[in-house]
């Protein structure tokens, strides 16, 4: 029999690709998209669509028992930057719409539980290059404590209920399709959309600094991986370091530059730089590597390429 699936905030930036990557694998009928607000027309018109909002628990178990829901993809949240204007609110909804999800499946509503970490759980006394998957982790924002907080309960509702969650640590993620949603790493979509308009950017990070990573389609890939891997493989239940290339605003600038000559860069750091310090410049996956089987494709040649040639259609 078909599985069926459930995606929360399935119109941002990695829902909508992940909504469209899953409709793909198990039919678009299969595969509940769902969100606060409505999508692009795409998405929308691409299969069911449930206005849902992740914090309502008995919203949630009612849509999940109407459509006989498998697997939730829990991919609501407020993001690092947005989260340091709105402390409470983005606590509230971090932390609570895992909850909802985490009882859905202590309660064997569902089986099974995707929800996303980030790099962010890390902080400044974190080892910066290589950062190991276990470590000093003292996250100094808003958004790290929520996704530290949220990977030790589903670590803890794993081990006491048994509840089959899955996780990685996504780095900043690069996609054309749809745009960032209030992160620290938008830098590095923002700066094509500006390269091909204008010739010119503002980064609001410095010069150098070096931060992790990963074009969308990777990130989709590993995903749909970790889902697919066998239950007793899956031997991290808080959630898995995740890499694929590190860079900093110079280095992506020079290799917009091979492709747009004239291309300037200047640099004018706000806020967000004191998040982007506290964040690791590399990470060291080698967990997910020999668990899973993960393997990074995309480096920040091919990264650009395939940026630049779709944003310009
Ligand atoms: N994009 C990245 O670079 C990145 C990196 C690391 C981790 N993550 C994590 O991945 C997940 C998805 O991130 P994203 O970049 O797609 O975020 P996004 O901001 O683009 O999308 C989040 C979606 O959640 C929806 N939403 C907000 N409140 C909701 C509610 N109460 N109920 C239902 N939906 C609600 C929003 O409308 C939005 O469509 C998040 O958990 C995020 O922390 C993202």
């Amino acid at each position: 029999m078909q599985k069926s699936i459930l995606i929360v905030g399935a119109c941002g930036q990695i829902g909508t690709e992940l909504t469209y990557a899953l409709r793909d694998k198990y039919g678009n009928e299969n595969v509940i998209a769902s969100d606060i607000r409505e999508g692009n027309d795409d998405l929308m018109g691409s299969g069911p669509f449930e206005i849902l909002d992740a914090t309502d628990y008995d919203a949630l178990e009612e849509v999940v028992a109407y459509y006989e829901i498998d697997e939730v993809y829990l991919m609501a949240a407020m993001l690092s930057a947005t989260a340091e204007k709105f402390p409470m609110r983005a606590w509230n909804l971090n932390m609570n719409s895992l909850f909802n999800v985490l009882n859905l499946g202590k309660e064997k509503k569902i089986e099974k539980i995707f929800w996303p970490s980030s790099i962010a759980v890390f902080g400044m006394n974190t080892p910066k290059s290589d950062t190991p998957q276990s470590t000093i982790m003292e996250p100094s924002t808003v958004y790290g404590i929520s996704k530290q907080s949220g990977e030790r309960w589903c670590d803890y509702y794993h081990h006491k209920f048994g509840v089959d969650v899955r996780s990685v640590r996504y780095p900043g993620l690069i996609s054309w399709k749809t745009k960032p949603g209030g992160g620290t790493t938008d830098y590095a979509v923002e700066i094509y959309h500006k390269a091909l308009a204008e010739a010119k950017y503002t980064c609001f990070l410095k010069a150098d600094t070096a931060l992790p990573m990963m074009f969308m389609d990777d990130a989709i890939r590993a995903t749909l991986q970790i889902m697919d891997t066998d239950y007793e493989k899956v031997k991290i239940r808080s959630s898995y370091n995740l890499s694929a290339m590190s860079f900093t605003p110079s280095e992506i600038a020079e290799i917009i530059k091979k492709h747009i000559p004239d291309f300037e860069i200047s640099y004018d750091p706000d806020f967000r730089q004191a998040i982007a310090n506290s964040w690791p410049s590399s990470i060291d996956d080698s967990s997910a590597q020999l668990d899973w089987g993960w393997k990074a494709e995309f480096d920040l040649e091919k990264t650009t390429e395939e940026m630049l040639g779709n944003l310009k259609k």
